[in-house]
């Protein structure tokens, strides 16, 4: 079964397609980053513009290098929520005219879901229960998974979310947006130990806080006359991100016994982050999962993937489907 994906939700114009919810036989991405980089992060407005002009050359070619016209395609799946309403409007108007002039039947996919779903474009063989660690611009997640579909959300950030802070942080310390991957490559030259950040704890929970990290690393950086070295202070912010985010999976991952943790989001393609959850794991004993970065980052093949797990369960939506800015994962669009 071939899927067409669809992703608008914030600034990457997408479009792929995927065979079986498991093989990318095409996944573009019309990045609109250099365009807001100059203002320091997404204006939606424009990003929404940009959409409009890209939408239909994109999902031109996502067809054209997966060798498809669109009577090869089953069911397209369109990323509708959460996401900038004016941006998400673009990629769902492009999805049901599509699904309605070409009669291919239509699924609506949640954008924390589809990050989830990119898992199952890279690993051979996943079991339920398990626990994914979801951290993107907009979310900090441990999410338990029973089952496809059922979704149970062990903990949440309380301020900020994970790439949030690598952004903010970035901006704060004279870098380029988006700031994590910039962090990211300086750190690898620097002193993870030299500055010693905040680790927050919120209370007894497994939920995160990442807004004192973000002050401590401004007071840090007011303390100097001209910018502290880079590297260190950018090792040393990204080692107190990572120290969190994997203690807290690796307790939840304890605590409901399951053997696979999996990772999602913009910041799961962080290197360090990736490379510590899967040393963690490997001493405790369960598999770590992470997508490449590419498919760690928005993309509309895990868009694909996660509508193909949602129509094997016979969740259709109709050519009614709304937007919506905000929502839960695990509550269909449809009930809206
Ligand atoms: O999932 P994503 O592409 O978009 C959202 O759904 O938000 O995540 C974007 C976030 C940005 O905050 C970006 O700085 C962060 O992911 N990010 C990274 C890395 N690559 C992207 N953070 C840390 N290290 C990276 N290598
Ligand atoms: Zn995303």
């Amino acid at each position: 079964m071939k899927i067409l994906g669809i992703e608008t939700s914030c600034d990457e114009t997408s479009a792929a397609v995927v065979a079986d919810g498991v093989s990318v036989l095409s996944n573009v991405i019309a990045s609109q980053v250099e365009i807001h980089a100059r203002f320091g992060g997404v204006v939606p407005e424009v990003a929404s513009r940009r959409h409009v002009e890209l939408i239909m050359p994109t999902i031109q070619e996502a067809l054209d290098k997966a060798g498809c016209a669109l009577h090869d395609i089953d069911c397209i799946g369109v990323i509708n929520r959460p996401g900038l309403i004016g941006a998400l409007i673009v990629g769902v108007a492009a999805a049901k005219t599509i699904a309605y002039a070409a009669k291919i039947p239509l699924v609506a996919v949640h954008h924390i879901e589809a990050h989830i779903y990119a898992n199952w474009l890279t690993a051979a063989d996943i079991q339920f229960p398990l626990i994914c660690l979801v951290v993107s611009g907009g979310h900090s997640d441990l999410i338990y998974m029973s089952d496809h579909g059922k979704y149970e959300i062990l903990a949440r950030t309380r301020d900020d979310a994970a790439g949030e802070c690598f952004d903010k942080c970035a901006r704060a310390i004279g870098l380029g947006y988006p700031g994590g991957p910039e962090i990211d490559r300086l750190a690898k030259e620097g002193n993870s130990h030299s500055v010693k950040f905040p680790r927050a704890k919120v209370g007894d929970t497994l939920d995160f806080s990442f807004s004192g990290l973000k002050t401590a690393v401004i007071r840090y950086i007011e303390g100097f006359a001209e910018r502290p070295p880079l590297p260190d202070l950018a090792a040393s912010f990204q080692a107190a991100i990572v120290d969190v985010l994997v203690d807290h999976t690796f307790k939840a991952a304890q605590e409901r016994g399951v053997k696979l943790v999996m990772m999602a989001g913009g910041v799961a393609a962080n290197s360090s982050l990736q490379a510590a959850m899967k040393a963690r794991g490997k001493e405790l004993g369960i598999v770590v999962n992470a997508p490449p970065p590419v498919l760690c980052t928005d993309n509309a093949a895990m868009t694909a993937a996660a509508a193909y797990f949602a129509q094997e369960r016979g969740l259709y939506a109709g050519l009614d489907l709304d937007s919506f800015a905000s929502q839960p994962i695990g509550e269909r669009a449809e009930a809206m």
